[in-house]
């Protein structure tokens, strides 16, 4: 008796629990339903404050849209503090000494290199249309180029730690990061901007959370949590993109990628002037081995008068401006300039990935084959444009990815970068 008392009483305890345990599945499958939603809300919000009403919208060949946007209404002008900001439509000087920024064009006759193309390297959407005057283009985010990112917050942000650190004190750092680097730079100065002419490809991507780029830095304060950082360049990244196509990009921040700033125009920061190129937008042509090869120059500068950060694309195209109270360091000038390729490397236990840096070939095969950066230049206190002073070279592994400088008189300071990653030598 006691026994079936006892089961029976077990028996009714079994039937509570699978109620609550039914009660349970429930209120989780609701649970996670509301959150699904809740992510959706703010995804649509966020799409809501990045895209802003369009006056025309382009459809690029590569899927992309890029909105025409009132030249009032982009994102930089969401910040409190450009509120009242009167824009700047010129900078007050320009490194090269033209004031006319509405006919910019180099003073120095164009390069003439073997094999090198004439045609004017442009981006994929021109295909298909412009933008009407007063309005700058912007390229439309997708729900899905947010979804792909770890988390609202970090979508259209570099993960921590992604600079690179020459003779860094702790080499374990730059390691552990994934990231991998083959660059120039120049530090022990004050410098006011930088310029390089930028060999075009379109590095393979192992994998999705990979990526592979080409830019500039300009940086100010310490290799600390308050590291400022401007950045220019192109970049092949399906994580930002959702494809492999090379893009133009920007990056910038004041605090060592944590809270400040982002890629291209997905913060409020950077503003735009021009109603031409598109930040993160497919670029077109890009070079081919042992055959066209295609560059794009890019000058950053700080107009001295008021202390905006500056950046041209090509000789024609003055895109916009920093305004200098986005920095802390670098409202005064930037005490370091890299120049080169990093990579991020996924792989695990110090194996390497095959992603590709630059070209994917080794500096050694030269032009036509590996990738260059030519013209390298900084722009000194007085505002002029100047060969760089002690030029140094960096990488982790030169068996994975390699850096090679020289200089001649055609291509005044350069270096060929990059490699294939994973190889024989680099495992
Ligand atoms: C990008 O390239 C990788 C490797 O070459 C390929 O596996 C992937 O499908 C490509 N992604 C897109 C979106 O084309
Ligand atoms: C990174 O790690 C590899 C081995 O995994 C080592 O050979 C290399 O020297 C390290 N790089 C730096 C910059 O310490």
């Amino acid at each position: 008796m006691g026994d079936v008392h006892f089961s029976r009483g077990r028996a009714r305890r079994g039937a509570v629990l699978v109620f609550f345990w039914i009660l349970g599945l429930i209120s989780l499958s609701c649970a996670a339903r509301l959150s699904v939603e809740k992510q959706k809300l703010q995804v649509q919000k966020h799409l809501n404050r990045l895209n802003k009403p369009a006056v025309k919208t382009i459809e690029s060949p590569d899927g992309d849209f890029i909105d025409c946007v009132h030249i009032s209404h982009q994102p930089a002008f969401d910040h409190p503090y450009l509120k009242d900001h009167n824009i700047q439509m010129r900078p007050n000087y320009h490194p090269e000494g033209l004031f006319d920024v509405n006919k910019v064009s180099d003073e120095k006759p164009p390069i003439k290199q073997p094999k090198e193309h004439s045609a004017p390297i442009k981006q994929l959407w021109h295909m298909n249309g412009k933008c009407p005057e007063g309005t700058i283009p912007i390229r439309r985010t997708k729900e899905e180029d947010v979804l792909r990112a770890s988390s609202v917050k970090r979508y259209g942000r570099k993960k921590h730690r992604a600079i690179p650190k020459p003779r860094s004190a702790d080499p374990d750092l730059v390691n552990e990061s994934g990231h991998q680097h083959a660059i120039a730079y120049v530090e022990g100065d004050k410098y006011y901007g930088a310029k390089a002419t930028i060999n075009v490809w379109e590095p393979r991507i192992q994998q999705p959370n990979e990526f592979s780029l080409s830019q500039l830095w300009i940086l100010g304060g310490s290799f600390g949590e308050d590291l400022n950082s401007i950045e220019a360049g192109w970049q092949v990244s399906p994580d930002l993109y959702g494809d492999n196509n090379t893009r133009l990009f920007t990056y910038w921040t004041s605090d060592a990628y944590q809270a400040t700033g982002c890629y291209n125009l997905l913060c409020s920061g950077f503003i735009q002037i021009n109603s031409e190129i598109a930040m993160g937008a497919s670029i077109s042509p890009v070079s081919a081995y042992r055959n066209s090869q295609y560059d794009i120059s890019i000058l950053v500068w700080k107009d001295p008068k008021e202390g905006h950060w500056w950046m041209q694309f090509g000789n024609d195209y003055v895109l916009g401006y920093w305004p200098s109270f986005l920095f802390s360091y670098l409202a005064d000038s930037a005490s370091m300039i890299e120049w080169g390729g990093e990579v991020v490397n996924s792989e695990p236990d110090g194996h390497h990935t095959s992603t590709q840096m630059g070209s994917g070939h080794f500096p050694e095969e030269g032009f036509g084959k590996s990738s260059y950066f030519r013209n390298i230049q900084v722009v000194d206190e007085s505002n002029n444009l100047k060969a760089p002073k002690g030029l140094g070279t960096f990488t982790e592994q030169s068996n994975c990815y390699d850096v090679q400088t020289g200089s001649n008189g055609d291509w005044g300071h350069y270096f060929y970068y990059g490699g294939p990653g994973k190889n024989p030598n680099c495992p």
